[in-house]
Order: C-alpha cells, then structure tokens, then sequence
C-alpha cells in the first residue's frame, strides 16, 4: 500500500552539542538525513517524499538531494519554531493522498517491514504508531521519593514513523494550531480528537540521533548491518 512520507528536518540539534543541525553530521561520511531519505527513496511503496527545511539549509539540503539521486523528493516546506509546526507547514503543502507517514529524519534506522505494517494499519483504521516495548521498571517519585512503581506491561516507548490517513492528520494538526495545542507527536493531536491510535510494534535500532553518545550507537548498528549484508 501505497504512501506520501513528510520527514521534519528543520531542527537545531541543540541537545547534540554540535553547533550545527544534528542531521548534517556525518557518519562513515554521509550525513544522518540521507540514511532516512535513502530508506524511503528505496521503498516501492514510497509515492513521494516531503521534507520540512530551514529556509537558510534549504539549497545545502537541495543539493544532496540531487547528488544521491534522490528522486522522489518532490518538495520543501520551510519549517517552523517548533516541530509541530515544521510538520504542519509540510501537511499543508503536499497535494492531498490516501496514508501520510510522518517520520523523524533523525531516526535513519527504521524497519522496512515496520513501515509495511504502518501503513496498512493506517489504511484500514486511520492512524497507527510506532512504538517499543518499555525495558525498564518505571516509578514515580515526588521530592526525590518513590510514589509508584508503574505496571510496565501498558508502556510503550513511542517513536515515529506515525501513520495517519491524511484528511484526519491535516485536521488534526490546523485544529491543535488554532487551539494553541503543542503535544509532544503527531499522535497527541489525533488522540484530542477522541480518535483511536494503534501501536505498531517497532525495533530497538530505530532511535532519534539526539545526544552525542547516540553518534557511537549508530555508527554500531551501520557497522553490523553492513556485517549482516556481506555474509
Ligand atoms: N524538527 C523540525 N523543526 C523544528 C524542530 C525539530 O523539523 N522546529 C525536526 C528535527 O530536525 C528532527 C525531528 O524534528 O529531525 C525530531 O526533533 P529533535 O530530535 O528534537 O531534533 P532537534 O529539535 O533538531 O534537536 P534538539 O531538540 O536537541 O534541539
Ligand atoms: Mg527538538
């Protein structure tokens, strides 16, 4: 089933520590963004692809786009303050489609299989999530003292990509806008709709480039993939 892919790319990095957006750091020589865009250049699914860009980075990002042969980038949007609005601005701009996928472009480690099940999900019920199982025990403190310990069988660790029908997401995105609504993803504003989301089990590797130390882990599982591929 047959999808559009809007990848917020405007961020800071700010918490990368590396005076620069984090997406443009490279690994084994290739920046981060372009490991994301080459999994959905490669994906038969993939109708097209939308990227939200700082206006500044927009002909650095342009031009990468076109020296990996990038084709299905078919557009910009210039992105905002905050990552819901880079997300909204995208939504906006790409003509209407049956499943929109919102993905992070600093999560190059997704599943082609994961995006498989997301998209399906999303055809049949309208939004679907990816999400991990949470590994850890998870407590509750106050001032410093454990107030709870969760039942961790009902966590989930949610990641994007995140699947939505794409009437639903644009409806949910311009009335979180107009309602002055910041959530934390794209899944937050359909929720506030009292629209069932479902989870999708996703993989460990898929993780956000976020702190410097998650350079080292992506480099591992690169690292190991190519492993995998030469055996
Ligand atoms: N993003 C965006 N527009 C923003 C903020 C973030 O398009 N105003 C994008 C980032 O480029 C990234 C994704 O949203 O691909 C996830 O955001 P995050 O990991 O928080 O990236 P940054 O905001 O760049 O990092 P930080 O929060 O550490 O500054
Ligand atoms: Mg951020």
């Amino acid at each position: 089933m047959n999808y559009t892919v809007v990848l917020p790319a405007a961020g800071s990095g700010k918490r990368m520590k590396a005076d620069k957006n984090k997406l443009l750091l490279e690994l084994f020589g290739k920046p981060i963004f372009l490991y994301t865009l080459e999994v959905f250049q490669k994906d038969p699914n993939c109708d097209a692809i939308w990227l939200a860009v700082k206006e500044q980075e927009r002909g650095l990002i342009e031009n990468y786009v076109k020296r990996y042969n990038l084709t299905k980038v078919q557009g910009y949007a210039t992105g905002g303050t905050e990552r819901q609005d880079s997300v909204r601005a995208c939504l906006e701009a790409i003509p209407p489609c049956g499943v929109v996928l919102v993905h992070d472009a600093a999560r190059p480690f997704i599943d082609k299989e994961v995006i498989v099940n997301l998209v399906e999900k999303a055809h049949t019920s309208g939004a679907a999530i990816a999400a991990v199982p949470v590994k850890d025990t998870i407590k509750k403190a106050e001032n410093g003292i454990i107030s709870e310990t969760v039942d961790r069988d009902q966590l989930w660790m949610i990641q994007t990509p995140q699947a939505f029908r794409y009437s639903l997401i644009l409806e949910a995105a311009q009335k979180a806008h107009n309602d002055g609504f910041m959530g934390t993803d794209e899944a937050m504003l359909v929720e506030r709709l009292h629209y069932p989301v479902a989870i999708v089990e996703s993989t460990y590797e898929n993780i956000k480039m976020t702190t410097p130390d998650d350079l080292i882990y992506g480099r591992a599982i690169l690292e190991s993939r190519l492993q995998e591929e030469q055996k």
